[in-house]
């Protein structure tokens, strides 16, 4: 298999994690790939018309994208209802969380773009004001979730949240807001896969 690829996307080192805590991290090439909300890149166009990675083309040759489809692929070659829960409660909690760690980086990848890729004199801080609320009120919410129980995609899209946050956003204070979070981030943090992928400094 081939992943798109850059250390710096949260939304890869989902896909990492997970290819990791699976046992699939080997068979996965690494296609070394710059994004920008505004650049053309024809390469990664012809396999994902969105131009986002993750983007993985399979053994037999399909293009899955976006990360929780990626996810779920990996999740079924070993052997499926691992990460994924089959059925029931227990599916919909995993893929509720998943979608709001998902939805908190949304925020805070458009906020990071507004700094990153849009000239100083036409930034508009009331959009980055209205990113960061929705980031914060989903942490909140992310707070109130019961991680306690096997890990699912819902804690591998948490993990990487969190993860973010301290990587782009090192000021944010998110632990003295969220001490439950915090406390169950600094047993996640630690675990092989995320050592594994931890995003490049700077
Ligand atoms: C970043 O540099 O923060 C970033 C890179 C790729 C995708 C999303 C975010």
């Amino acid at each position: 298999m081939k992943l798109r690829h850059n250390p710096a996307s949260p939304y890869v080192r989902k896909v990492m994690v997970l290819a990791h805590e699976l046992g699939l991290a080997d068979r996965i090439e690494l296609l070394s790939t710059a994004v920008s909300p505004v650049e053309a890149n024809p390469a990664l166009a012809a396999e994902n018309p969105l131009m986002k990675i993750p983007a993985l083309t399979t053994d037999d040759g399909q293009v899955l994208f976006d990360s929780p489809v990626i996810c779920e692929y990996l999740d079924s070659l070993a052997g499926g209802g691992r990460y994924f829960p089959a059925a029931g409660p227990a599916r919909w909690t995993a893929l509720r969380q998943q979608a709001l760690g998902d939805g908190i980086l949304d925020a805070l990848i458009l906020c990071r773009y507004e700094v990153a890729a849009r000239p100083e004199d036409k930034r508009f801080a009331g959009w980055t004001e209205g990113q960061m609320r929705k980031a914060h009120q989903g942490l909140a919410a992310l707070e109130q979730e019961d991680l306690s129980g096997p890990r699912t995609i819902g804690h591998v899209t948490a993990g990487c949240t969190l993860g973010y946050l301290d990587f782009r956003f090192p000021d944010d204070g998110w632990r003295r807001r969220h001490p439950k979070l915090a406390e169950w981030y600094r047993a996640v943090e630690a675990l092989p896969s995320m050592q594994a992928t931890r995003p490049p400094a700077g």
